[in-house]
């Protein structure tokens, strides 16, 4: 089978190993991929959001499978352009994946798929009504710019005077809901339009420094499983935020078929929906895929073709923990630049696991090139020595602006 692989992270590095072990591959590519998949996988410079680019790729190449990795390329209509190319791919249409692409949609949907989620409003035209509502309704509140926005389009209001402020800097439309208690966990499911089949879960760090302090990040940390929510929990979750969601998109005639990735905040009232992303989370998606038994390739293939088989994906018991490498001042302003070393030493270790992300050769040299850097990965028998077999290989490599949280896991 001839694939195509897109996107250029961590998350994406991890799918390429995982798919590089299939017997059923005859060639990888990855679009743009990156430095570390470079054995692995032929990198073509075709970037994410080049749909037209990736699909002529795909028709000259022969491409059977296309695996979209990041969610620009699903909302900007790659599954489509796929499609109408007679190619498969392991998404969701550009309709579907508004699950990810709007968050009043998403809201909409929980609420006419009777999905526990925080109450909400959409603003669409006036934020003189938004800040009358927040200020009605009071602290702590969330304020939520409705597109994507990298990460960067939520505030966790503590005041009313930080909720009017985030109001101010955000753009219109916003959706205004609720802010609920709990710890969270990342949810992971195939989806074949009509069932969905659970994958597992994972908890992100989300807070770029040590005590979920400072900016919220794309992540800088997971580990798999949560230990607060097993198996039973993560299917008894699925029934409740998931299964609904895909009926609805049937009834509405806009299927979901992929990979989705339910956000949800475990409550003293049972599970509840933040978000969905249509696509899986990273660096959820390294500590799963290294804990990943089965062949991977066939699965993505059945997903592709809207097809899903209960026992299509196995993982090892052992637990496992991911670990990002990022460059000093992200998630804002990240200090790139630096020459890394040591990676041969983390890589050689038992049960370690490294992925690039914002990693470049230059002159025969890897520099840090990116916010997230690298992934350091490592599953053991416990928890507890995952963490330290991920921390320990972390230590052993260095460059000049190196910045980790030092408290994943714990
Ligand atoms: P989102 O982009 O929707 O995932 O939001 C980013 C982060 O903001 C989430 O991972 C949560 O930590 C937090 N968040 C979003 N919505 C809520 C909510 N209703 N209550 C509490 N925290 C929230
Ligand atoms: N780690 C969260 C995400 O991928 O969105």
């Amino acid at each position: 089978m001839r694939v195509l692989l897109v996107g250029s992270g961590g998350r994406e590095h991890a799918l390429a190993q995982a798919i590089s072990r299939s017997p059923k591959l005859t060639a990888l590519f990855a679009a743009p991929g990156n430095p570390g998949m470079k054995d692995i996988a032929q990198c073509v410079a075709i970037k994410a959001d080049d749909i037209a680019g990736l699909v002529d790729f795909a028709r000259k190449e022969k491409i059977d499978l296309v695996v979209p990795g990041p969610e620009v390329s699903l909302v900007a209509g790659l599954a489509d352009q796929c499609e109408a190319a007679g190619i498969a791919c392991a998404g969701p249409s550009r309709a579907a994946a508004q699950l990810e692409g709007s968050k009043a949609f998403t809201k909409e949907i929980a609420d006419a798929a009777s999905i526990p989620t925080a109450r909400w409003q959409r603003f669409e035209t006036s934020k003189e009504e938004a800040l009358a509502y927040v200020r009605q309704h009071g602290a702590p509140i969330v304020i939520k710019a409705d597109g994507l926005a990298a990460g960067k389009g939520v505030v966790v209001a503590q005041s009313v005077e930080e909720a009017e402020e985030a109001i101010e800097k955000l753009s219109l439309p916003l959706v205004i809901e609720e802010c609920l208690f709990g710890r969270e966990v990342s949810l992971f499911a195939f989806c074949s339009g009509e069932e969905a089949v659970l994958i597992g879960a994972a908890r992100d760090h989300k807070r770029a420094y040590d005590g979920d302090k400072g900016p919220n990040t794309g992540g800088m940390g997971a580990i798999c499983p949560p230990p607060d929510f097993d198996h039973e929990a993560q299917e008894k979750a699925l029934d409740l935020t998931v299964r609904p969601m895909l009926a609805e998109m049937v009834r509405r005639g806009t299927p979901f078929k992929g990979v989705i990735f339910a956000g949800l905040m475990l409550t003293e009232d049972g599970p509840k929906l933040i978000e969905y992303n249509v696509r899986f989370g990273d660096p959820e998606a390294q500590a799963l895929l290294i804990r990943l038994e089965s062949d991977l390739l066939p699965a993505l293939d059945e997903l592709a073709h809207g097809r899903l088989s209960q026992d299509s994906v196995t993982f090892s018991d052992q637990p496992s923990l991911s670990l990002v490498l990022a460059a000093r001042g992200y998630p804002d302003k990240p200090v790139t630049g630096g020459v890394i070393t040591g990676l041969e030493n983390a890589e050689a270790q038992p049960g370690v696991y490294v992925f690039h992300a914002g990693t470049i050769l230059q002159g025969g040299q890897l520099v840090a090139a990116g916010g997230r850097v690298l992934t350091i990965c490592a599953k053991a028998k416990t928890p507890e020595k995952a963490r330290s077999r991920a921390y320990e290989a972390a230590a052993s490599i260095q460059w000049a602006d190196k910045m980790l949280r030092s408290d994943i896991g714990l």
